[in-house]
């Protein structure tokens, strides 16, 4: 997600779960090739797994893009068909390639060629006035054919007049249905849903009728839940027990971004979700706001923050 889930929010969702799979924010073919590659599309090798989502519409431009991402060591890349900001409108990709599914197939298959990592597929159920059934499987026979390893729907439209990117997320409404459906008729593909998916009890059922669920605005706002990830989906142990255990684990990969030279709040911007309705909790983000956000910030400055909650309480409520 663009601003949100860049290299250092990947570290802290990596450490709640190491078996989610972590997407990038869409980088456009372009700025791959001939952007600073380090500062867009460098990681940590301890983010893995983690896919590079790209944008484009050029299938020349996404394998030349698609195959520095895999030099880069990317075990996956995602090739955009769902945003609708007027600049990806403006070039022609996103959402509005729903429009365009042989050239989505060129695409798929141009990457395909260039890369022996799994390619695949975000997309809407439809943009505008197009009838999803249609539309869907219009884009699904194109990457299929072109060998797509997955793909994640949105389980609603995009509408390009007249929503912001932001409308575009919450008002088309939500068929999680025409996802089922594509599955139904396509059961060897590999369909992962997207869209209003939030509490850990709603995974387990759309689980039932496709093989994965990704999960946006509330992995970001309420990064806690995926702590459930491991233990729910793959039966494992999560790797820390909780927040806390989280921000201790961070540490050392905050140090080493501090001696690079890095700041706090690259980090701690990405922390403010932490502890919901927990005592303390206001005082922890008004902490991160005033105290972690300076050049000279340190991990003094964080734990000063975590120590506003209560541990004891959390226990009592675990306890309750
Ligand atoms: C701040 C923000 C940035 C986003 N950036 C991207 C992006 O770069 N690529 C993408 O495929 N979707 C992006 N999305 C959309 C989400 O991936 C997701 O499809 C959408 O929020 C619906 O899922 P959710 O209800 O689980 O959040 C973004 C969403 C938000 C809130």
């Amino acid at each position: 997600m663009m601003d949100w889930t860049d290299r250092h929010c990947r570290i802290i969702h990596r450490l709640m779960s190491r078996r989610a799979r972590l997407y990038t924010e869409m980088v456009t073919a372009q700025a791959v090739i001939r952007g600073d590659r380090q500062r867009l599309i460098g990681f940590d090798a301890f983010e893995h797994p983690v896919a590079l989502q790209l944008g484009g519409n050029d299938p020349v431009l996404l394998a030349e893009a698609a195959r520095i991402g895999a030099d880069f060591g990317y075990d996956e890349i995602n090739l955009n068909c769902g945003c609708p900001s007027d600049r990806v409108q403006g070039g022609a990709f996103g959402a509005c390639l729903m429009r365009e599914p042989d050239l989505v197939g060129d695409c798929v298959a141009a990457m395909k060629a260039a890369v022996s990592i799994p390619v695949t597929v975000k997309c809407r159920i439809g943009v505008d006035d197009q009838d999803p059934e249609a539309a869907l499987d219009a884009l699904t026979a194109a990457v299929r054919a072109a060998g797509v390893d997955a793909l994640t729907v949105h389980a609603r439209k995009a509408w390009l007049q007249g929503l912001s990117p932001k409308e575009n997320r919450e008002v088309p409404p939500l068929d999680y249905e025409r996802a089922y459906r594509l599955k139904d008729a396509n059961p060897d593909l590999v369909v992962t849903i997207n869209g209003g998916i939030r509490a850990p009890e709603e995974w387990s059922g759309h689980l039932v009728r496709l093989d994965g669920v990704m999960i946006g605005r509330e992995a970001y706002q309420n990064p806690e839940i995926l702590l459930q990830v491991d233990p729910l989906l793959f039966g494992e142990a999560a790797p820390v027990a909780d927040a806390f255990a989280m921000l201790e684990a961070l540490e050392p990969h905050i140090a080493a971004h501090l001696e690079r030279g890095g700041r706090l709040h690259a980090f701690t911007r990405h922390l403010v979700g932490l502890f919901p309705g927990q005592r303390g909790a206001r005082l922890f983000r008004r902490h991160l706001a005033e105290h972690c956000v300076s050049a000279e910030a340190g991990l003094a400055d964080l734990r000063a923050a975590a120590g506003h909650v209560s541990r004891y309480e959390e226990a009592a409520v675990a306890a309750a």
